[in-house]
């Protein structure tokens, strides 16, 4: 297996199979920390640099947070618009990078624009994790799913997925990128002018991923071991920042997830998904419902952080 020590974390189209099961594995060593709320003194040398150009509440803090478990430093921006990058200069990326490589150890960030993270990769001299690009990928979230369903399920081959959502979307992206290396039929239910593009279709095809469409979320919940939404209702994530106007809209019956839809129509074992935020593709009285995993996947958000950090810094082999 190839060493994680010095790597970027860009896309799971570069994950190979034992590669998931490997940091799976760092992750429930290091769960305990997170479980008892302590600091170790792992990374006690380095420091996590946070470029953000986007907003985020879950990956930035979940990186952070991670770093200080493991008794890291953090430093970094949460807008651009403080930086030379959001002002008169728009400093380019690999100006950037060329400076925060000398401000810590690592770099975790999140663009606006599509392959930003893999341009830093080619300027920095540390590894660099893709946050969520643009609509490209979003690798962390997904291992983070993964992650949750292999807690829960002890295994990943074997499960059906059905996957819900706007399917321009990142995580959708590195979600039919990582589920390649596993046997997990997959369902993509999404609205006609949110559907995957022929090009990425085309493209899963060559990977060998079982997959199929469908119209409504009730012609394939009943099949689903594990059930992953996004919303229909979202920002453009192209632009920095995209601010509500007005009515946004309501998610149309065919993507949202509701109580009694579980109830009727979903296995019982099966689990339920969201990387959020959400709008009202799970209304809130789907949480306390024993289908719901997205709490225990905000826990792990900062377990699998914390693995992959340790991996790329070289700390854990
Ligand atoms: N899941 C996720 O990426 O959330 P944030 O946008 O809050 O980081």
């Amino acid at each position: 297996m190839r060493s994680f020590a010095g790597r970027d974390i860009l896309s799971l189209k570069d994950f190979e199979r034992n590669e998931f099961f490997r940091v799976f594995e760092i992750a429930e060593k290091l769960e305990p920390l997170a479980r008892d709320r302590r600091n170790s003194d792992l990374l006690r040398h380095k420091t996590l640099v946070t470029a953000f150009y986007q907003p985020s509440t879950r990956t930035r803090l979940a990186h952070e947070a991670a770093m200080i478990r493991l008794g890291g430093q953090v430093t970094g921006f949460a807008d651009a618009k403080m930086t030379r990058a959001g002002d008169f200069y728009q400093e380019s990326i690999k100006d950037t990078v060329k400076m925060l490589e000398f401000y810590g150890d690592v770099i975790v960030m999140r663009h606006f624009q599509q392959g930003a993270p893999h341009e830093a990769a080619k300027w920095a001299s540390v590894p660099i994790i893709n946050g969520g690009d643009g609509w490209g990928e979003h690798p962390t979230q997904i291992l983070t799913d993964f992650y949750t369903v292999w807690r829960e399920k002890g295994r990943l081959d074997g499960l059906k997925w059905l996957a819900v959502g706007d399917m321009r979307m990142r995580t959708m992206h590195s979600l039919a990128y990582g589920l390649t290396q596993f046997d997990c039929p997959i369902t993509f239910v999404s609205p006609p002018d949110m559907s995957l593009s022929d090009e990425f279709k085309a493209e899963i095809s060559q990977y060998s991923l079982d997959f199929r469409e469908a119209d409504h979320v009730e012609q394939a919940i009943a099949d689903a071991d594990v059930i992953l939404v996004e919303p229909v209702v979202q920002p453009d994530y192209t632009k920095s920042r995209d601010e509500r106007s007005g009515d946004v809209g309501m998610t149309p019956a065919n993507y949202k997830i509701t109580r009694e839809l579980l109830q009727t129509k979903a296995k019982s074992d099966a689990i339920l998904l969201h990387s959020l935020p959400r709008m009202d593709e799970i209304p809130a009285d789907v949480d306390i419902t024993r289908w719901s995993r997205y709490w225990q996947e905000a826990f792990n958000g900062v377990v699998m952080r914390m693995a992959l950090i340790a991996l790329v810094l070289g700390a854990m082999e």
